[in-house]
């Protein structure tokens, strides 16, 4: 039963009244707010929303997913649902558990240390994975940006491998053919992606910080360019393109949902700020879902306008679509600012997500899971400074062969998976430790939980085969991993 030993709540939780180790309690809703809106919308819904709209198939005329048509705004709508019951879950465990390393941390406290490295090892498929997807689609916008005042890159240098080995285009997918060959292979590499992950990771090298005056400027840029791309975009509705408003029926719905739930990932991260979150019972959940609710009425207006602008059916092949549409209704110049707005919005989920990698990586050396060279500080920036260039290469170097939808699919289901064990873990708290203090309680945790959970195994299952499979093997390498070492260099059990 060692497999399962558990780490005592008390060696995670630090005593308020010594001032020195705790953090001061100063966040109320609105800051909670702030924040969730600053980690979440990125990527999914300037990039992955064509795809859920669309729908994919491959370069052999064989469909991946369906596409929701119109209807996506009912995607969003289940979404929302199921991300609130997780969110909720997770302001139980982090008022409980206030400390780094999320859902990792969590696991360790309530279902013991495997399940603990898994989620540890799975939640590289939210971070850096996830990344990967944001650099990519970051790419597409910088492209279209370029465009706008009039440089053109080779396609070859701003298309990932994998992006034209998938791509049922002829144009991307003739980049196979047409593109420069050294050896016999060709030349498609993503260099705007690259580079930005480089940029990035030297950023936060020499010590930058999310600072909350910073994110504050971010969401207002990118609260404004979505409500340049709505207003705007409202003109030019054509009523034509809502019938027919579900083409693929209910499994278009769930199988756009299943890719555009990249757009509600990072919700969770806030709930690390528990521990300086001012009456917690109160401002945890109107923060996490106060936010939650607001990019849910943005995302679901952001459909509706999207898919009334353009034919979902055009959706399929356009890497950016929220510039793709307006572009085509003739609104070249906003076009480019929203696009503008994008970069910036993407560039700020980067800095989230590219920070909170290094860090996971550091609670799990610090218990002894990973080798404790990854739990090593800078000796004069302090931060882990090792783990956040090994981070910055290993995306980079993805993001320039890699494929944005196929990148989406995995991250997702490493994170509708990591959500799906946070909400058992509420309950198996509930029954291990039942007075334990709560600073937040989940309401009627016996039906949120287990519906919580439920939803992310749902949503899991309107992800192609392909991702399962990728999954499957992803877990089974990181079962090894724990065996071949954290198994026997665990602190806790030593
Ligand atoms: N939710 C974040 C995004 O859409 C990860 O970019």
């Amino acid at each position: 039963m060692s497999l399962f030993r558990r780490k005592p709540i008390a060696d995670l939780v630090v005593d308020e009244a010594d001032s020195s180790r705790s953090l001061k309690r100063v966040l109320g809703a609105g800051d909670l707010i702030m924040l969730a809106i600053g980690a979440v919308i990125g990527a999914g819904i300037f990039g992955a929303i064509g795809t859920a709209a669309a729908g994919q198939v491959g370069p052999d005329g064989v469909v991946i997913r369906y596409g929701a048509g119109p209807a996506l705004v009912f995607s969003f709508l289940l979404l929302g649902g199921a991300c609130a019951l997780a969110a909720l879950c997770y302001a139980e465990l982090a008022s409980m558990i206030p400390q780094a390393g999320s859902a990792y941390a969590y696991t360790y406290a309530t279902l013991g240390e495997a399940v603990a490295w898994i989620i540890g090892w799975d939640l590289i498929l939210e971070y850096a994975v996830g990344n990967v997807a944001v650099a990519i689609s970051w790419g597409d916008y910088f492209t279209t940006l370029m465009r706008g005042i009039g440089v053109e890159f080779p396609a070859w240098l701003t298309t990932g491998y994998r992006t034209a080995l998938l791509s049922s285009n002829p144009d991307v997918h003739g980049l196979l053919q047409t593109a420069p060959h050294v050896a016999g292979i060709p030349i498609l590499v993503n260099l705007p992606a690259f580079g930005i992950v480089a940029f990035v990771t030297w950023l936060l090298l020499r010590g930058a910080k999310e600072s909350s005056r910073a994110n504050n400027i971010m969401v207002v840029i990118k609260l404004v360019a979505l409500a340049l791309f709505i207003g705007v975009g409202l003109t030019s509705l054509d009523m034509a393109n809502y019938t027919p408003f579900a083409p693929n029926g209910f499994t278009g719905i769930h199988q756009g949902a299943a890719i555009v739930f990249f757009a509600y990932i990072g919700f969770d991260a806030i709930s690390t700020a528990a521990e300086e979150t001012r009456d917690p019972q109160r401002n945890l959940p109107i923060g996490i879902l106060g936010g939650l609710a607001i990019c849910t009425v943005i995302y679901v207006v952001v459909g509706f306008v999207l898919t009334g602008m353009v034919p979902y059916t055009e959706l399929a092949n356009s890497a950016d679509p929220l510039a793709y549409a307006l572009q085509s209704a003739g609104f070249q110049r906003v076009g480019w600012i929203v696009a503008l707005g994008a970069a910036v919005s993407m560039t700020a989920v980067l800095l989230v997500f590219q920070y909170g990698q290094p860090r996971i990586f550091f609670s799990m050396a610090r218990d002894g899971l990973l080798p404790q060279w990854a739990a090593t500080l800078h000796p004069k920036t302090r931060i882990p400074a090792t783990t956040t260039l090994i981070t910055g290469v290993v995306v980079a170097l993805a993001a320039l062969v890699g494929d944005a939808a196929e990148t989406y699919d995995l991250t997702n289901i490493g994170t509708l998976f990591a959500f799906a064990l946070v909400c058992t873990g509420v309950l198996v708290l509930r029954i291990t430790e039942p007075n334990r203090p709560r600073p937040f309680k989940v309401p009627v945790a016996w039906v949120v939980a287990p519906l919580g959970a439920a939803a992310c195994v749902f949503i899991m299952v309107g992800l192609p085969y392909q991702a399962w499979e990728r999954f499957g093997i992803w877990l089974a390498v990181g079962l090894v991993l724990y065996f071949a070492y954290g198994y026997s260099h665990s602190k806790l059990r030593s």
